[in-house]
């Protein structure tokens, strides 16, 4: 017999989500005495660091339940809640924009801990997961286990700037999922992509660009190791410039703006006080969170779409 699972409530995902946060007020404040022995945040540090700090790691998982990607929500929507069923809807929006047969073979550039793997290969794509962050993949392999999708998805230490164990024309369709913004030589990494799909096959990138650059929008890029992120306008050039066709772009700002607007509420109160104690550069994630929802509109979250010819 088919079996069917309970509908998530608004009220129980405002309940979950009210008890992760006096959790994680609680842990921002440990993060606080944390903060003051750990590096003084001026430098620029590497994706493994950025993703390997206690702040990442508690607001990841206490946030978003290790799923390190926006939900995407109705034009208008206030509530975020339930975020899982937003970041679904975002996966299904990826997957609907590859447009590729239950079968193709696709690659995960930046896979984190496997949940939007799980959600291609719940769709019938066979799925290679690559990721450079040693704790992400632990937890890819974990959770890809659990759920009885090791046939589906293969998960591989691999950095989408060296992707020479592929051979040319391995994959129907490449994606990226929040990653590409880290690249230090995006041209290197389209060339890669590129090389290692058929004709015909297609790349989706779901990723931010920006209109304006402030200077603390500059220090947030810097401190997340996305300080390479392409000026609105700019992943045109580059995806023609790698040689694909059939660019199409599509601007889900408003889209995703309502759990944007959570991380700004929710993390206002705490980053006010580390302004105060002049700590605030210590907590990137607490800072991009605000600083992106008082400056809404500096920046865009958008899905590219093109295709090799
Ligand atoms: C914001 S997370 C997104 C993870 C996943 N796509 C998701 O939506 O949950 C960005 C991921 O990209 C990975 N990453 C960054 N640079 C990379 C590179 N050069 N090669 C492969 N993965 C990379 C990081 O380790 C991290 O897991």
């Amino acid at each position: 017999m088919a079996e069917t699972k309970a509908p998530v409530s608004l009220t129980s995902g405002r309940r979950n989500f009210r008890r992760r946060y006096v959790v994680g007020i609680l842990v921002l404040l440990a993060s606080l005495i944390t903060a003051f022995v750990a590096k003084n945040g001026a430098d620029a540090p590497s994706v493994q660091d950025y993703y390997g700090s206690l702040e990442s790691r508690l607001g990841y998982w206490l946030l978003l339940g290790n799923t390190r990607h926006c939900g995407l929500y109705e034009k208008g929507q206030i509530s975020p809640f339930p975020i899982s069923t937003a970041q679904r809807a975002m996966e299904e929006k990826l997957y609907s924009r590859l447009g590729l047969e239950p079968g193709s073979k696709v690659l995960d550039a930046g896979a984190g801990s496997g949940y939007v793997a799980m959600y291609m290969a719940r769709k019938g794509l066979n799925v290679q997961a690559i990721d450079i962050t040693p704790h992400h993949l632990a937890d890819a392999r974990k959770v890809v286990t659990k759920n009885g999708l090791e046939d589906k998805v293969s998960i591989d230490y691999a950095d989408y700037h060296d992707l020479s164990a592929f051979p040319d024309g391995s994959f129907d369709g490449i994606y990226t999922m929040e990653t590409f913004v880290h690249a230090d030589d995006p041209v290197k990494v389209l060339s890669n992509f590129y090389r290692l799909l058929k004709p015909g096959g297609v790349i989706v990138l779901h990723e931010a660009d920006f209109s304006y650059n402030s200077q603390v929008l500059q220090d947030i890029l810097r401190l997340s190791h996305c300080q390479n992120t392409l000026e609105e306008g700019g992943y045109e050039e580059l995806v023609a410039n790698a040689g694909f066709k059939d660019y199409s772009l599509e601007d889900l700002t408003d889209e995703v703006l309502p759990m944007w607007r959570l991380f700004g509420v929710v993390g206002y109160v705490p980053y006010q006080l580390f302004k105060l104690l002049g700590i605030h550069y210590r907590f990137t994630n607490v800072m991009a969170g605000v600083e992106t929802w008082l400056h809404w509109g500096e920046g865009r979250y958008i899905s590219v779409r093109a295709v090799k010819p």
